[in-house]
């Protein structure tokens, strides 16, 4: 098949080994933000923070969260052109989406007499919410939507990427505690361009369950 999408899918990677000379350009960056910003979620609840680490400093302070755990995506923080941060509010509460609900009406997305309407769609949060007022399982699940969505807006960029898991929750939220304003960061991903002849899984062919294993049509 050779359809750009699918080009694009086949070619991007999780990139090992970046290129520390390479920075992403300024556009290319202003595309990247509003491709986050405009990320789906459900009930558009958006309940997320993004931080990009993009400053030498900043990447300094990303470099020593890995202390503990995780080195083998230690290199990244350093190298990496940038690094975003992608967490999720553990506790979304109702006056949360009321300001997500207002964003609707004065966007002209949602007319003013269906507000209260709007608002009852909070009740796919709270079926997500347990009796502590914790529904970060729910939003975290909305930020992997950004993630995916990042991931192809990337491809599409040729800019070489890798998401990952591999980072300490703990520390990022210890040292980033003031930039995630009470939101949890689980998954990052870094940015920028592979280091040429460094990278071994750079050029490989894609690893992938066949079609019939994973897709049934009826
Ligand atoms: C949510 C998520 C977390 C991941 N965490 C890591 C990670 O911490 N370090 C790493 O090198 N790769 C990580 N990966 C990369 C996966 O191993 C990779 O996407 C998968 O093997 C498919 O390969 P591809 O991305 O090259 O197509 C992660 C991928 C995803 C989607």
């Amino acid at each position: 098949m050779s359809h750009p999408i699918i080009s694009d899918l086949n070619r991007r990677y999780t990139a090992k080994s970046y290129d520390a000379e390479k920075r992403i350009s300024q556009d290319d960056m202003a595309i990247i933000k509003q491709a986050i910003r405009l990320s789906a979620s459900s009930i558009n609840s958006q309940p997320w923070k993004f931080v990009i680490i993009e400053s030498n400093e900043a990447k300094a302070r990303f470099h020593n969260t890995f202390a503990n755990k995780h080195q083998f995506n230690q290199p990244h923080a350093k190298a990496a052109s940038h690094t975003i941060l992608l967490a999720y509010d553990p506790m979304f509460t109702k006056e949360k989406f009321a300001k997500r609900v207002d964003a609707e009406v004065t966007s002209g997305h949602l007319p003013a007499e269906m507000y209260d309407m709007f608002m009852g769609a909070y009740a796919f949060a709270e079926a997500n919410t347990d009796e502590t007022g914790f529904n970060g399982h729910w939003t975290k699940a909305q930020v992997y939507i950004a993630l995916g969505n990042l991931l192809h807006t990337l491809a599409r960029l040729g800019i070489d990427s890798t998401p990952m898991e591999g980072v300490d929750a703990e520390l990022i939220g210890k040292e980033f505690k003031d930039e995630l304003d009470g939101h949890v960061c689980e998954v990052a991903l870094a940015m920028g361009y592979h280091k040429d002849g460094e990278d071994y899984n750079h050029g490989l062919p894609k690893a992938r369950l066949a079609m019939d294993d994973v897709i049934t049509t009826l």
